[in-house]
């Protein structure tokens, strides 16, 4: 009687045993993301671990393709087949896309329980948030108005940074004469687009930047101001290599890591490559405002949209998305990956030099009201007139329109798009 007593006592604690690890293993969360390179691997690495160690479970679903084109068609191909992942980067207008189509699932009582209200920038809050609501968790903040130089070819050209366009061609022609590609660029729409973006900024300045890009003022995108946008970036083409075409970021910024280039336009998480090559701001390379823009930050944010896919991964979500906003996993993950966090409330103390630039100038341009969208990243207008833009943008860069083609094509696309 009491061996049979035992022995069922054991069963019976097998079962629990079972049911528990059958839950845990269940824990998991399927992730799309873009981070492929290099140094955004070494980032996400880091929010993997931090879900491990809590029991979640990682599933990877990586769509390479900067900027995340190629993973939003991966994503409507899940959605349409019913079956989305539970967690998926997302940026601006994507967000509130996917949300209107009640897809979302609601983050209010962690964001509650956690005080987001008060942390978060109102900027990325404007994004996080659907109706109220919130559907998101912001990871970072990148901005796409930097310009990273290879510290020594600089110290060659003399060694002063430049702070407008002009003296921007001065020392691309500066590399030309070393015999280096004087800027790294990649030939596809988002790179062609975060590079016009900050020539607008430069050219024009954040008004002009509200007007044209933000408000979409047809006489703003037709007429002189963006002439001579359009005009720099046919002369800002003349410096790249013939092999640019197509070329991902990230293979432009390692042209620049190995000194065969002088410098590259690009968003801050070009940093992480430097980082991840064990390269030193202020060492082996240089970080400045794109020429002209200092003051003004053209901002993008990564945010893990999580979809509601019913209430057996609602824990294993929260968990990621807790894990996400968490203080020290925003000092661990920004420092790694070249952005910023996502909260208002962390000290700048670990970060870098740039890192320290960006926060600063972040709460700088945040005060004076020159914190701007990134058209390219989705944070200026939603999908279909940033497609659109970026069409002519790209079209331009590659000689298929004139300037004067390009001036009368850009309103009109906007004006079909919209
Ligand atoms: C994202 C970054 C990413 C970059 C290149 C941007 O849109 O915000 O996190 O590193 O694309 O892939």
């Amino acid at each position: 009687m009491k061996i049979r007593m035992i022995s069922k006592l054991a069963a019976g604690v097998a079962m629990v045993a079972m049911v528990a690890g059958a839950a845990k293993a269940a824990e998991q969360v399927e992730v799309l993301h873009w981070w492929t390179s290099g140094g955004e691997a070494a980032a996400l690495n880091v929010l993997k671990e931090n879900l491990q160690k809590e029991g979640v479970g990682w599933k990877d679903m990586p769509v390479a393709g900067g900027a995340g084109s190629a993973a939003m068609t991966a994503l409507r191909a899940r959605v349409t087949a019913g079956d989305p992942p539970t967690a998926v980067q997302l940026l601006g207008f994507d967000l509130r896309d996917w949300s209107e189509m009640g897809v979302a699932a609601n983050l209010d009582d962690l964001a509650k329980k956690e005080g987001w209200d008060k942390v978060i920038p109102p900027a990325l809050q404007a994004f996080s948030k659907y109706d109220g609501h919130w559907i998101a968790a912001p990871v970072n903040i990148h901005s796409t108005n930097w310009l990273w130089l290879n510290k020594a070819a600089l110290d060659k050209a003399g060694g002063k940074a430049p702070t407008n366009i002009d003296e921007l061609f001065t020392l691309l022609d500066n590399f030309k004469s070393q015999g280096i590609i004087p800027l790294a660029h990649g030939g596809v729409p988002w790179q062609d687009g975060t590079m016009w973006e900050s020539v607008v900024l430069s050219v024009g300045g954040p008004d002009f930047y509200k007007k044209a890009v933000l408000d979409l003022d047809p006489a703003a995108l037709s007429g002189d101001t963006m002439k001579k946008v359009f005009d720099d970036m046919s002369k800002l083409r003349s410096y790249f290599d013939p092999n640019f075409s197509g070329r991902e970021w990230n293979l432009s910024t390692a042209l620049v890591i190995e000194g065969k280039a002088g410098a590259q336009e690009m968003g801050d998480w070009s940093k992480g490559e430097w980082l991840r090559a064990k390269k030193e701001p202020g060492k082996d390379f240089v970080c400045i405002r794109f020429p002209g823009t200092q003051g003004s930050v053209l901002f993008n944010a990564d945010q893990f949209m999580m979809f509601d896919v019913g209430e057996k991964q609602k824990d294993a979500q929260m968990k990621m998305a807790s894990a996400v906003e968490n203080p020290g996993f925003q000092i661990a993950f920004n420092t790694v990956k070249g952005s910023v966090p996502a909260r208002t409330d962390i000290s700048d103390e670990k970060f870098d030099d740039c890192g320290k630039k960006g926060m600063k100038d972040l709460n700088e341009a945040s005060a004076k009201g020159t914190l701007l969208g990134s058209l390219a990243h989705g944070y200026a207008q939603p999908a279909a007139i940033k497609e659109a833009m970026l069409d002519v943008i790209t079209q331009h860069l590659n000689g298929q329109l004139t300037t004067d083609a390009a001036l009368k094509r850009l309103p009109e696309a906007v004006a079909a798009a919209k």
